[in-house]
C-alpha cells in the first residue's frame, strides 16, 4: 500500500524517507521547496499544456459530436509569461531535487513542448534526445484545416552540459526500436479500453492519462532497480505505478483529490500485474 502525505503549512521539511513510495496531496509549487537535495534518480514531468481551447466547444464536421480537449482549471493559464513562470519554478526546484547522474523527462504536445524546451535550455539543463511519441490510435482531425496531430514529444536531459554516465540502458532501447538502431521514435497507442479510468458516470477520469507502456519505456531505459522516480504532476499516477511494478522506488505530487485518490487505488490494484515490456520481446 503506497504511502499518503498530505502537505500542509506545518510540515517544514521533508525527509526522503518520509516521502518515499508515497503520494504527496499538494501544490507542487509549495510542496517542491520542502524536499530534499538531490533525492531523485529521474524524474518524469507531464505538466498542463495550456491548450488555450476556444469559449465555443469545437464539433466535429458532420458527426457533431463535441471535440475532446483539456478543459479542465489545472490547465489554464493567464497568458504565456505565467505559464513560463510555472513551468521555471518546477523545473528551478527539480534540478535541485536531482541527483548529480540524475535525467529528466518532459512531455508535451506542440502546445506547449517548444517553450520548455527553450526554458530547460534557459536553465542550464543539457538536451540528450527528444523522443518521438508516435500516437497509432489519434484522434482524427474531421476539421481538414491541418494535420491530425499524432505525436507528442518528449525530451530527455540532465542538469548540465557536464554529466556523464547518466543510465541509459542502451539494451533495452534498441528492444523499443524497430530496427537495430535505438531510433528517437516510439510507437503505442493512446490509453484506451480497460487502463483509461473513469469516473462515476463513465466518462474519463482525466483527460490525459499517460498509457503505462510509455512509462515502462522511459523508466526501463533511464533507471536502474532500486532507484528513485520523481514526478511532481502526477495525475492519476502512471509513473508511480510502473516505477513500483519494475521495483523502482517513486515519489509523486499532485494536488487535485480525486486524481490522488486515482493514484492510491491504482497502486493498490495495479501493482502485482507482471510488467508489459516482457510481452514486448522479440
Ligand atoms: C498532464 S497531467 C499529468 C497526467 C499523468 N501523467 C497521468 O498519466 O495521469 C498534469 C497534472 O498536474 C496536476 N497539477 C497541475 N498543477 C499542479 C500543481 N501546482 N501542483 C500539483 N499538481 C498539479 C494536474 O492536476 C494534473 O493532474
Amino acid at each position: 500500500m503506497a504511502n499518503l502525505v498530505i502537505d500542509s503549512r506545518e510540515i517544514p521539511q521533508y525527509s526522503v524517507e518520509s516521502v518515499l513510495d508515497a503520494v504527496i496531496w499538494g501544490d507542487a509549487l509549495e510542496v517542491l521547496p520542502k524536499l530534499p537535495d538531490e533525492m531523485a534518480d529521474m524524474v518524469f514531468i507531464d505538466p498542463p499544456y495550456f491548450l488555450q481551447l476556444p469559449q465555443k466547444r469545437l464539433l466535429r464536421w458532420k458527426v457533431k459530436t463535441i471535440v475532446e480537449g483539456v478543459d479542465e482549471d489545472w490547465d489554464k493559464f493567464e497568458s504565456f509569461e505565467s505559464y513560463d513562470q510555472f513551468i521555471i519554478t518546477i523545473l528551478k526546484e527539480v534540478k535541485r531535487i536531482m541527483k548529480a547522474r540524475a535525467t529528466i523527462w518532459c512531455i508535451g504536445t506542440y502546445h506547449n513542448i517548444h517553450r520548455i524546451g527553450k526554458l530547460m535550455q534557459d536553465l542550464g539543463f543539457w538536451i540528450l534526445n527528444d523522443v518521438i511519441w508516435v500516437k497509432t490510435n489519434a484522434m482524427p482531425n474531421w476539421l481538414n484545416v491541418r494535420f491530425t496531430n499524432a505525436t507528442e514529444t518528449l525530451i530527455w536531459a540532465v542538469k548540465d552540459k557536464s554529466v556523464k554516465g547518466y543510465t541509459f540502458n542502451a539494451e533495452i532501447a534498441r528492444r523499443f526500436s524497430k530496427g537495430k538502431l535505438a531510433i528517437n521514435v516510439w510507437e503505442l497507442p493512446i490509453c484506451i479500453g480497460e487502463e483509461r479510468l473513469k469516473d462515476g458516470q463513465g466518462k474519463k477520469l482525466h483527460p490525459t492519462q499517460k498509457p503505462k507502456a510509455l512509462l515502462e519505456r522511459v523508466i526501463l531505459i533511464s533507471t536502474k532497480e532500486g532507484d528513485i522516480v520523481f514526478d511532481p504532476l502526477a495525475g492519476t499516477g502512471t509513473t508511480g505505478v510502473v516505477a513500483k511494478c519494475l521495483n523502482r522506488h517513486f515519489v509523486m505530487i499532485e494536488k487535485r483529490q480525486e486524481y490522488v485518490e486515482a493514484c492510491l487505488k491504482r497502486l493498490s490494484q495495479e501493482i502485482t500485474q507482471p510488467a508489459l515490456w516482457r510481452s514486448d520481446e522479440k
